[in-house]
């Protein structure tokens, strides 16, 4: 068989170069090469990934069967993102910053599915058996049926661990991290695109032959992206991400592609001394916990009632207005999006008389979370006034809506249900946009509605027009 030789292929072109250059001759772009296998015909055809398995055409009614099967790996949060399980044959990524908790996690994944569902095969090039027992030991998991059935190996080549899972035949196989593994026939050093998406590549084969799902765990770099990200998301079933901050305890679990499920699901998790345990009750997990006698006192914070997937979020959304000291003012956001805080300082500006033309400005959501929806913006609009006219929101008072160019409010989607969760946690009253249908009165209790046309009518009703409002107390049980 000839041997396999390695060519750096440009992502834009595909024009081939026999060595890496920073320029496509092909076509001039920049940074686009990418070191390849190529085989000669002779050689056998790994790269075909979406090929393997089988090759005879088959209705669609024998497909759907298939389809169905998962298997679920016990913790429930992580299946509800993965729609239900792990599907058999497919390939998810991992990602998330080192430290978040991805190797605890897969762990937890791994003796879930062991046991019941056969053995897995965790192969881990990042850690050595001494401290992934320690983590075991710590997850409680050096006896029980989990201590037989998850077998580790210490290995990177990714040819010995497709052999040894070709052996063992496990019901899952986790390799942590893909950036650890590497194919000997190409010269790239680990982690580098080349070797990422080529070991993708192989276990991808591996995963769809055998029909052993395959979790790639992936460490994701400074700028927030796995290495090889394009390669690597089109050449795996679902990409998960691990979000949260690093320093506070709450983990959320988000399916950024999910060709087995929706990608709205998120999975809310706690990581405590022994493990990421799910968090019983996520709507409350991004209130502050800060001693409610001051946090709801103080002028800034507003309590969002978002939407993730089916699952409503009571989030609070934290801005800090101050005069700047530099000629640029800074606008700082870690939570929100930073496109939507800009569009809310120029629409808070311009149509409701708040401007903050001169001042820094810093936006945050409690817990770390990251929230993409525009159900945000007047919750964090009525953040940045409060802390801008330096009076509190009255802090049993939830808020939602969408914020348009004009001041007006948008209607969100799955209002009744945001409410409903709020009236659960003991809040008081809720601010909504009035354009969209009223919402149903049905297990609202004694939740006031204030429903606002326009932004400026939302900081009347939450801020007061000269007249103070009276800040009550924070109701018993909702922090
Ligand atoms: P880890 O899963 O190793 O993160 P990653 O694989 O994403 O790099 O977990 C890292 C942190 O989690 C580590 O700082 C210790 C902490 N941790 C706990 O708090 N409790 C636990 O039970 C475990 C296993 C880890
Ligand atoms: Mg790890």
């Amino acid at each position: 068989m000839a041997r396999p030789q390695s060519r750096y292929i440009c992502q834009a072109c595909a024009t081939s170069h026999l060595r890496w250059e920073g320029q496509c001759r092909g076509c001039g772009a920049w940074d686009t090469l990418v070191e390849t296998v190529v085989r000669e015909p002779s050689g056998r055809a790994t790269r075909a990934s979406h090929g393997a398995g089988p090759s005879a055409a088959r209705p669609l009614r024998a497909l759907a069967a298939e389809d169905v099967e998962r298997r679920p790996t016990g913790i429930e949060e992580l299946d509800r993102v993965l729609g239900g399980g792990l599907v058999p044959g497919s390939v998810v990524l991992l990602g998330g910053e080192p430290g978040i908790g991805k190797s605890t996690l897969v762990l937890e994944a791994a003796a879930g599915i062991a046991g019941r569902q056969g053995v897995v095969l965790y192969a881990s090039g990042e850690e050595s058996a001494g401290q992934l027992r320690l983590r075991a030991a710590r997850l409680g998991l050096t006896d029980g049926p989990a201590a037989d059935a998850v077998h580790v190996l210490a290995e990177t080549d990714v040819e010995r661990i497709v052999e040894a899972a070709a052996t063992l035949q496990p019901a899952l196989l986790i390799i942590d991290s893909v950036q650890t593994v590497t194919l000997d026939e190409l010269d790239g050093p680990a982690g580098s695109v080349g070797q990422v998406r080529e070991t993708a590549a192989r276990l991808a084969t591996f995963a769809r032959a055998s029909r052993c799902p395959v979790v790639l765990v992936g460490q994701v770099t400074k700028d927030g992206s796995l290495a090889g990200p394009k390669t690597l998301e089109h050449l795996v079933d679902a990409v998960l991400a691990l979000e949260g901050d690093r320093y506070g305890t709450i983990r959320v679990l988000r399916a950024q592609k999910n060709r087995f499920g929706s990608t709205e699901e998120i999975g809310v998790f706690e990581m405590l001394g022994a493990g990421l345990t799910p968090v019983p009750d996520p709507a409350i997990a991004f209130l502050s916990r800060a001693d409610p006698a001051t946090s709801g006192r103080t002028a800034g914070s507003v309590i969002a009632a978002t939407l993730e997937g089916s699952r409503p979020l009571l989030v609070e959304v934290q801005a800090l207005v101050a005069p700047s000291g530099a000629g640029n003012p800074r606008r700082t956001a870690s939570g929100p999006d930073a496109n939507r805080l800009a569009l809310l300082v120029a629409v808070l500006g311009r149509r409701a008389g708040i401007g903050i033309g001169g001042d820094d400005l810093y936006a945050s959501l409690a817990g770390g979370l990251s929230v993409a929806e525009p159900a945000l913006d007047l919750p964090l609009a009525l953040a940045i006034a409060s802390s801008k006219r330096d009076r509190p929101v009255d802090p049993s008072t939830v808020a939602c809506g969408e914020v348009g160019l004009l001041g007006e409010l948008r209607p969100v989607i799955g209002l009744d249900r945001r409410l409903r969760e709020a009236a659960r946690l003991g809040f008081a009253r809720a601010i909504v946009p009035s354009a969209g249908p009223v919402p149903a009165s049905a297990g609202l209790g004694s939740l006031e509605i204030v429903r606002v046309a326009t932004l400026r009518e939302a900081l009347d009703a939450c801020l007061g027009t000269g007249r103070e409002r009276a800040v009550q107390p924070v109701m018993e049980g909702t922090r």
